[in-house]
């Protein structure tokens, strides 16, 4: 995958930072209204009733802020959070290794969960439903499968594909969360707070214009708020103000929606090459040399959102918005 300013997937920064400004608590935590409201009311329910949270599937595209309701979580309960991920974990040892040592009550948290491989998955079974562990001892003959009791806990699962998860493995969650892309407001709203937290001054119709080129994905809003203040300290006082925003978001090629010269690649080419389409993903893969997954999984979901792209059961297409949005007459 080729180096992008607005790539949803977390670079090292942006897991320093995310980690060191993650709001702590459901009140600081901006946005994803339904799901925030829903899981405040599981929360108190468990509490009152001294019992660990029901396990918790979330899902939706990258950079939404999985991670971050995931230790919000923990926090709200009081206990502890465990984090790994579904490729992390390669043999059934891992598991248990983790499991037994969780203390009553404690979030385990597994990221892209549909990469558990599914001898794992298998062991994850009893220790969701009935907290407890079978483990096969010893080899042969004398191979026997022996039962391990574990303390209660609260299974957080993430995933950006929840139609990759097992039927048997998503039935297992009492909670499944779909996390939405945010709007133009929420994110001025992310912007803000954490330029606070940067002790950096920004003007409101700054803030905006960066909310509106993130793709309403907050991950994306605080990385361009760190190189815009990147340019705003080198070619000015620090302040960002609407002009100093747009000149670096100039630079940074993230145009006014948000999109990238890799956007710009793959719509041009559909209408270019196939005439609007509709054309099939493997193809579009093919003509701009990127992963078909990672076309879905990644570039699509905000293109499908804003209406750009539409997918057909004979391929791609790109509407009218498009044409309009690179000063293209209609066909
Ligand atoms: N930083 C990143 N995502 C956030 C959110 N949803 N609320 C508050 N701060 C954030």
């Amino acid at each position: 995958m080729e180096e992008r300013i607005i790539s949803n997937e977390a670079d090292n920064q942006d897991i320093t930072f995310e980690q060191s400004l993650r709001p702590q608590t459901l009140r600081q935590y901006i946005g994803q209204t339904k799901v925030k409201e829903n899981l405040e009311v599981f929360i108190k329910a468990a509490k009152l009733r001294q019992e660990s949270l029901d396990h918790v599937l979330l899902y939706g595209p990258p950079g939404l802020g999985k991670t971050t309701l995931a230790t919000i979580i923990s926090h709200e309960m009081g206990v502890s959070i465990r984090t790994t991920s579904g490729p992390a974990i390669e043999r059934p040892g891992d598991l248990a290794a983790i499991l037994t040592a969780l203390e009553p009550g404690d979030v385990l948290f597994i990221d892209e969960i549909h990469r558990l491989p599914r001898a794992i998955e298998e062991v994850l079974y009893p220790a969701m439903e009935d907290f407890c562990l079978d483990i096969v001892v010893g080899s042969g003959d004398s191979a026997r499968s022996i039962r391990l009791d574990l303390p209660p806990f609260t299974l957080v699962g993430a995933t950006t594909r929840a139609g990759a998860i097992s039927a048997p493995l998503r039935d297992r969650f009492g909670v499944l969360s779909r996390l939405e892309f945010y709007d133009v407001e929420q994110l001025t709203e992310i912007v803000i707070r954490t330029s606070e937290v940067l002790s950096t001054q920004i003007e409101l119709s700054a803030a905006t214009e960066i909310a509106r080129r993130s793709r309403g994905t907050p991950r994306i809003a605080n990385r361009l708020l760190r190189r815009v203040r990147d340019f705003a300290q080198v070619n000015g006082d620090g302040t960002i103000d609407i002009i100093a925003a747009n000149q670096a978001l100039e630079k940074l090629q993230v145009d006014r929606l948000g999109l990238d010269h890799i956007d710009h690649k793959l719509l041009k080419g559909i209408i270019e090459k196939f005439r609007g389409g509709p054309v099939g993903l493997e193809t579009i893969s093919a003509t701009i040399g990127e992963e078909a997954h990672t076309i879905e999984d990644v570039y699509e979901p905000y293109l499908l959102q804003i209406g750009f792209l539409q997918r057909t059961p004979r391929g791609r297409i790109v509407t009218e918005l498009v044409y309009q949005h690179f000063h293209m007459e209609v066909p």
